[in-house]
């Protein structure tokens, strides 16, 4: 089947209307385009558990905290189209702006809790906007499965509680993080480095498995150990470095079971996210 670019609101829902008569499920990629690897592990999985494929694209102004972030997302629409069609998606959803905010937006869906740390702590509004823009996007494409990377933990905590919290009747489909050789998480920003920087940035991995080696000292000590490895890198600066309870996704001290260890830098001008699971250390710790 070829694929597909529909724009509009009254569109995505004439084609997910077709598709579900002749008898397939709706598989959901949301993407804000600069579409690499990572996306491609999303729309693998999607095509291989749903009938109709859909992947949208959508630079969602509410959700960056800075203007001068928003002007400079890359926008690769035809390279895009081709990672799409290659893949085997059916529709590409491409809104502009106005079919999306077509007036004032005067609801929004917010997660007080899961955004007082990480990234909601430095991003004022950003997952205000990350939540509001999925809750349309699930409403006007009604999939029976949506699809997001692990790469985005906190991100991803969120519309899980959105979808449980809010009874969307929808199944969230976490997919792991796709690394660089060296472990970089890849994502469209790491395009913006410069080759000092990109060497630098395979520190942040690093960091985070030096942090779940050193567990069993405590979130302090592993914290420590993982900052130590960041400051190796002159180029690198740390937002933060925290290990959270993967549920609550608030900081722990002591470590008694499972844990999400989170990073944020600095790379230059670059900001970069990424983030581990780990078991834990199996046993507990004062
Ligand atoms: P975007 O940054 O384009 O990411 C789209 C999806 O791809 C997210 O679920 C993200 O976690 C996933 N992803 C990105 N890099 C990845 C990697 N290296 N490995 C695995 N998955 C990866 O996240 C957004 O867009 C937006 O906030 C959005 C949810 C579309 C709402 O606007």
């Amino acid at each position: 089947m070829n694929l597909r670019v529909v724009r509009t609101a009254r569109e995505i829902r004439g084609a997910v209307s077709q598709a579900r008569q002749s008898g397939q499920s709706i598989g959901l990629v949301p993407t804000m385009g600069a579409l690499h690897q990572g996306h491609g592990a999303l729309i693998e999985r999607a095509r291989a558990e749903s009938g109709c494929v859909i992947v949208s694209i959508f630079v969602n102004p509410l959700q960056f905290d800075r203007k001068d972030d928003y002007e400079r997302y890359a926008r690769t629409f035809p390279a895009d189209l081709e990672f799409c069609r290659e893949r085997g998606v059916d529709l590409v959803f491409a809104p502009d702006v106005a079919e999306v905010y077509p007036g004032d937006q005067r609801v929004y869906v917010d997660a007080p809790s899961l955004s007082e740390h990480l990234c909601g702590k430095y991003r004022p509004g950003h997952f205000r906007g990350v939540a509001t823009v999925v809750a349309k996007l699930f409403n006007l494409v009604q999939p029976d499965r949506a699809y997001f990377g692990e790469k985005d933990a906190q991100q991803l905590a969120i519309i899980q509680a959105l979808v449980t919290d809010l009874n969307f009747p929808i199944v969230i489909v976490p997919v792991p993080t796709v690394r660089e050789h060296d472990g970089l998480a890849l994502s469209s920003r790491n395009a913006r480095l410069n080759p000092k920087e990109r060497r630098s940035a395979a520190a942040v991995y690093r960091a985070l498995r030096a942090a779940e080696n050193n567990l069993g000292a405590g979130a302090s000590a592993a914290k420590e150990a993982a900052i130590a490895v960041l400051q190796q890198e002159p180029t690198i600066r740390v937002e933060y470095f925290e290990i959270v309870d993967p549920e609550t996704l608030h900081p722990v001290e002591g470590i008694r079971g499972p844990v999400r260890i989170a990073a944020a830098v600095w790379a230059g001008e670059t900001r970069l996210i990424d983030n581990i699971y780990s078991a834990g250390t199996g046993r507990p710790i004062p």
